[in-house]
């Protein structure tokens, strides 16, 4: 069997790892994902998630992905054949996230060239729906808007680029020039931010807790949803990436680096962006929540508002803000992609040439319904959807069938003890055999019970207020069709017999 590639240092790991988490989910999302959630109160299930979920399903995705030394699917074959399904459900997940992501990198692209002269103009909602994006009604596609269609393809000649160079020459070798960079030009950005006049109520606007949102299912999902998403746990990437290890690896320390490496960019994320918005409400003379808009609205409305604003230097600084998301988003797409790279040359014995063309190239094709007239509906449907009923729910089904059908923790924990310098204890099993499982459980029930009411009952409304059949076919059926399409690659034969021998390929 042809070697397994591996990673040249722990830095290369820890840096691509960290790249991984690092991404548009950190600075796109979680500044209005908190602040949707009750603010300050949102860091409660936030910081129960990370300590209860996120370390400790990081932690046992690195001793899969170390011990089984697959891509997800191959993992979860020489973990339990039955359960090789979950593998390609992630890798599926993976799949789709990747077809939208890359857009927002490509948007982010456009917006790096429009900040050097400001050319979004006083209207910036308008210049993104209309001039940029030239948006539709949900459901229409009405053909390719070039302003994307060609940062796309740069964004997927890139990462593709650098799949096709492997582990060590191509994801290390880009980690070591994004991550750093990144840091530096965020640091510069996040140190102007709190210098700003009005950054103060920003803060204070971001960090007042709104108690009685502790209550409601619908936070909970969404900071577990965050937590995963943004540790890039529960869809494949983890497992691959620490299959790359070499068999001396600390694991648990190494997770818990990359785990509040990530929460604390998230959390300078979170400080920055009030901080710009509490001084774009002190110019506006309005208070912090009427600026403030989730998603995309955010980086791409909001965002540009506030360069124009800038006492100085606003080119500079939306060309900083900007490129940042490239980095970030950059750095991350590779990971998700690789998940399903790394998925066809195990199961069907390919090179990661054709792999890279094969898997990357249908990805490419199938993105370009987000660089459409319609895409930005199609994206915001997708991306809801696959990540509250895709990434939250296969967290709970991951570490359901791990801990409790397969009961596996307890050779798992051995396992990274044996390597790691920090013991895994009673707080790890715990945490995955009873906390997350309850919490989680019992959010998702909620959360499927009101989606599905709405997707009935015509007074409550559905996502966004979106039409019935589309939200039925750009959301259920996407997020379902990961799970069918995953549970189909699992019923299809292994090229040869790598997954059946299981002891004899385990690291020890
Ligand atoms: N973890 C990646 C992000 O936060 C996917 O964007």
């Amino acid at each position: 069997m042809e070697k397994r590639s591996q990673w040249g240092t722990r830095a290369g790991f820890i840096l691509a790892a960290i790249g991984s988490a690092v991404g548009l989910g950190n600075i796109w999302r979680f500044p209005a994902t908190a602040y949707e959630n009750g603010g300050g109160a949102f860091m409660i299930p936030y910081l129960i998630a990370l300590l209860t979920a996120g370390i400790p399903i990081l932690i046992m995705e690195f001793t899969m992905g170390h011990k089984y030394r697959g891509s997800s699917p191959l993992t979860y074959s020489r973990m339990n054949k039955k359960s090789e399904w979950i593998g390609w459900w992630g890798v599926l997940i993976a799949f789709v996230i990747s077809t939208y992501y890359s857009v927002i990198i490509a948007w982010a692209i456009s917006y790096s060239i429009f900040s050097l002269n400001l050319s979004w103009g006083a209207d910036t909602p308008g210049f993104l729906t209309g001039d940029y994006l030239q948006v539709t009604a949900p459901g229409e596609f009405g053909g390719f808007v070039p302003g994307v269609l060609i940062p796309l393809i740069i964004v997927w000649l890139i990462v593709l680029g650098v799949l096709y160079k492997g582990v060590k020459k191509g994801i290390e070798m880009a980690n070591r020039i994004f991550i750093p960079t990144l840091v530096v030009v965020f640091l510069i950005i996040v140190i102007r931010a709190i210098t700003l006049p009005g950054a103060f109520e920003g803060l204070n606007a971001f960090f007042t807790p709104d108690l009685s949102a502790i209550m409601d299912g619908q936070v909970w999902v969404a900071a577990y949803g965050q937590i995963f998403f943004s540790m890039s746990i529960a869809f494949a990437i983890m497992i691959t990436y620490s299959s790359y290890l070499p068999k001396k690896s600390d694991l648990t320390n190494n997770a818990f680096i990359v785990g509040f490496g990530n929460s604390s960019f998230e959390l300078l994320c979170g400080i920055g962006v009030f901080s710009v918005l509490g001084f774009m409400a002190a110019q506006e003379g309005v208070p912090v929540d009427k600026v403030v808009e989730g998603g995309v609205g955010l980086a791409f409305m909001v965002f540009p508002q506030i360069i124009n604003k800038f006492p100085a230097l606003n080119e500079l600084f939306g060309f900083l803000f900007f490129a940042s998301l490239v980095l970030a988003g950059l750095s991350s797409l590779i990971s998700i992609i690789e998940t399903y790279v790394a998925g066809l040359i195990d199961k069907f014995k390919i090179s990661r040439a054709k792999a890279v063309l094969f898997g990357g190239g249908f990805a490419a094709l199938v993105s370009l319904i987000f660089a459409t007239r319609g895409g930005l509906n199609f994206l915001d449907a997708a991306d809801y959807f696959i990540n509250q009923f895709g990434v939250a729910f296969i967290g709970l089904v991951e570490v359901v069938f791990v801990a409790w059908v397969l009961r596996k923790l307890g050779e798992f924990k051995d396992h990274a003890n044996e390597i790691s310098d920090i013991r895994l204890g009673g707080w790890w099993t715990f945490s995955l055999t009873v906390i997350t499982p309850i919490v989680l459980g019992y959010t998702m029930f909620d959360l499927f019970k009101t989606n599905i009411l709405k997707q009935f009952d015509t007074d409550t409304g559905n996502y966004e207020n979106y039409p019935d059949a589309f939200i039925l076919y750009g959301g259920w059926f996407v997020a379902a069709g990961a799970l069918l399409i995953g549970i189909i690659m699992a019923l299809i034969k292994w090229n040869d017999s790598q997954n059946t021998n299981e002891s004899t390929k385990e690291a020890k």
